[in-house]
Formats: C-alpha cells, sequence, structure tokens
C-alpha cells in the first residue's frame, strides 16, 4: 500500500499532466497555484500605465428603442441624448439612426454602471457619446457628470460601441 509521501508524489503528477494535456485540473485539485513573480509589464504605447477602476457593460434591443422612438418621437429622443447626439446618426439609412441610437444609449448605460459601481449617478444628457476624429466614440462630461466621475475615482472613461439590427452593446472602461 502507498503511503502519504508517494500519494502526494502520485496527485502532484496527475495535476501536472492534466495541466499539460488540457490547461485544466482535476476536480478536488484546488485552485491553480499563483504565477510566481512579478506579472510583466505590457508594451504601453508611450502612456504612462493606468489602472482600471471600473468597467460596465450594456446591450439595448434596437428595434424596440426604434418602436418606443417612433411611439414616443422626440419627447423621448430629447430626454435621452443631446442635440449633437442626434445629429451624429443621423446622414445615413433609418435602420443606422436607430442603431447607432441604440450604441450611444448602450454606452451612457455602461458609464453609469461605472459610475453606479462606486456609488455614483448621472443624468443622460450630462453623458453625451460623440464621435472622434477617427469615428470613434468620444464621452463627454456635462454639469453633474464631470464631478460624478471625479467622485468615482477615474479620471477618464474609454468607450467601445458596436451595433447591428438587433442589437447594440457598449462597453466602458473607467481609468
Ligand atoms: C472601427 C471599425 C472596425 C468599426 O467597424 P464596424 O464593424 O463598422 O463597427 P460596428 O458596427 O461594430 O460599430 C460601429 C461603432 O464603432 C465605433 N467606431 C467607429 N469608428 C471607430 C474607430 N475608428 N475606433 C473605435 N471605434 C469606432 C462607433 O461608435 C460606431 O458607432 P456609430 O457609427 O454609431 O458612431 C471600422 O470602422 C474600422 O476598421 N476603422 C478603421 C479606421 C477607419 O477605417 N476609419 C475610416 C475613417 S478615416
Amino acid at each position: 500500500m502507498p503511503g502519504p509521501e508517494q500519494l502526494t508524489a502520485a496527485l502532484a503528477a496527475e495535476i501536472a499532466e492534466c495541466v499539460r494535456r488540457f490547461g485544466a485540473r482535476p476536480p478536488g485539485a484546488g485552485p491553480p497555484p499563483l504565477a510566481a513573480g512579478p506579472v510583466p509589464e505590457r508594451p504601453s504605447a508611450g502612456h504612462a500605465p493606468a489602472s482600471v477602476r471600473a468597467v460596465g457593460v450594456d446591450v439595448v434591443d434596437v428595434p424596440r428603442l426604434a418602436r418606443l422612438g417612433r411611439r414616443w418621437g422626440d419627447s423621448l429622443l430629447a430626454h435621452l441624448f443631446t442635440e449633437e447626439e442626434r445629429r451624429a446618426a443621423q446622414g445615413g439609412s433609418d435602420r443606422y439612426r436607430w442603431e447607432s441610437l441604440g450604441g450611444r444609449l448602450a454606452a451612457k448605460e455602461a458609464v453609469k454602471k461605472v459610475l453606479g459601481s462606486q456609488g455614483e449617478a448621472a443624468a443622460w444628457r450630462d453623458l453625451e457619446i460623440l464621435k472622434g476624429r477617427h469615428g470613434q466614440p468620444v464621452l463627454a462630461l456635462h454639469n453633474g457628470a464631470a464631478v460624478a466621475v471625479e467622485h468615482a475615482g477615474c479620471t477618464h472613461v474609454h468607450l467601445s460601441i458596436t451595433h447591428e439590427a438587433q442589437l447594440a452593446v457598449a462597453v466602458a472602461v473607467g481609468v
């Protein structure tokens, strides 16, 4: 009968083989060991490394937003979006307009999650999603939103948006 040392060695060998073959650990093996030594720094393209304070994500049902928009008209759009945002969503097909507005709404919700995770809040139109020079979404902060972002411990909120006929999705990263 194997002694405790042999069992430990056999188990260690089994775990090592399992990790080597599947990148996984057998049931009951417990958490993987922490990486030894410092995590190597990633290239930062000339920028000082920034730490992530909070993230937010949201998804918008584009046809639903379009239905609500058609039903409530300008009052709904004016409640959610600034004039500039509404202008930015024009200039394409009707389909693009609702997709783009859906993306902006998702981005606002994602930023609200970044703020909410730190106990802060902001109004819809105080979170304005503009287009940068490459077409990328850029967050402009108005009124109480600038203070809320600062109180959330962030100096900047990065955004990414995608949209298609049915869904618009946005991610916000507060640093
Ligand atoms: C960025 C890029 C991959 C977006 O691809 P896409 O599949 O059309 O985008 P999606 O439908 O998933 O999402 C659209 C959203 O992407 C975002 N976006 C657009 N251009 C972007 C860019 N350069 N960087 C980051 N995000 C961008 C916008 O928020 C856009 O929404 P909007 O049109 O309502 O403002 C594509 O535009 C690209 O390859 N750009 C490279 C730069 C370029 O060619 N620029 C042309 C103008 S000079």
